[in-house]
């Protein structure tokens, strides 16, 4: 990722300090609404508890993601635990797709195509290590 996309994240991840819950929300409003196959996983959760990882888990990449090697274990430990929980490989597109749709809400008219491009960057980078690490374990 270049050093313009990486620029676009940060800025674009500031931009949404004040309503990143809101932001967490509306992500599983909609990976909810795209794929019931997902909503079953989280059946019986406290909702806002998952608001909270999944703003700390964005936190988390958002500084780290321009040193791929620190990254890399944990989203390899993060994709086996995801296995446990009965995640299939074909909800990670579900998930890359609410997640855009959720910063596009929260970004509103600061959604570019720049933005855009930079985001579905991060995720298919995040998403080819969780599921070629979570394909491997399970015909392990
Ligand atoms: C980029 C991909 C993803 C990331 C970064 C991510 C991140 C996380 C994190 C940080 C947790 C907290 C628990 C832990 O650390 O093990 C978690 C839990 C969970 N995730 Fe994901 N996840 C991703 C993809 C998915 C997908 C595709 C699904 C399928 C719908 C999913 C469903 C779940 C479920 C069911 C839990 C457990 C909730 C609970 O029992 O409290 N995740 N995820």
């Amino acid at each position: 990722m270049n050093k313009d996309a990486e620029r676009l994240i940060r800025d674009s991840w500031m931009r949404l300090v004040p309503v990143r819950l809101t932001a967490a929300q509306i992500f599983y409003e909609r990976l909810f609404e795209i794929d019931p196959s997902a909503k079953a996983l989280f059946d019986g959760k406290p909702m806002h508890v998952q608001y909270e990882k999944f703003v700390l888990t964005i936190d988390t990449l958002v500084q780290t993601f321009d040193f791929p090697a620190s990254i890399i274990t944990d989203l390899q430990l993060l994709a086996r635990r995801h296995v446990g929980y009965g995640v299939h490989l074909e909800q990670y597109a579900s998930v890359g797709a609410a997640l855009l749709w959720a910063l596009e809400k929260g970004l509103g008219s600061e959604w570019t195509p720049e933005v855009h491009r930079a985001w579905g960057e991060l995720y298919l980078f995040v998403e080819g290590v969780m599921k070629r690490e979570a394909a491997g374990t399970a015909t392990a």
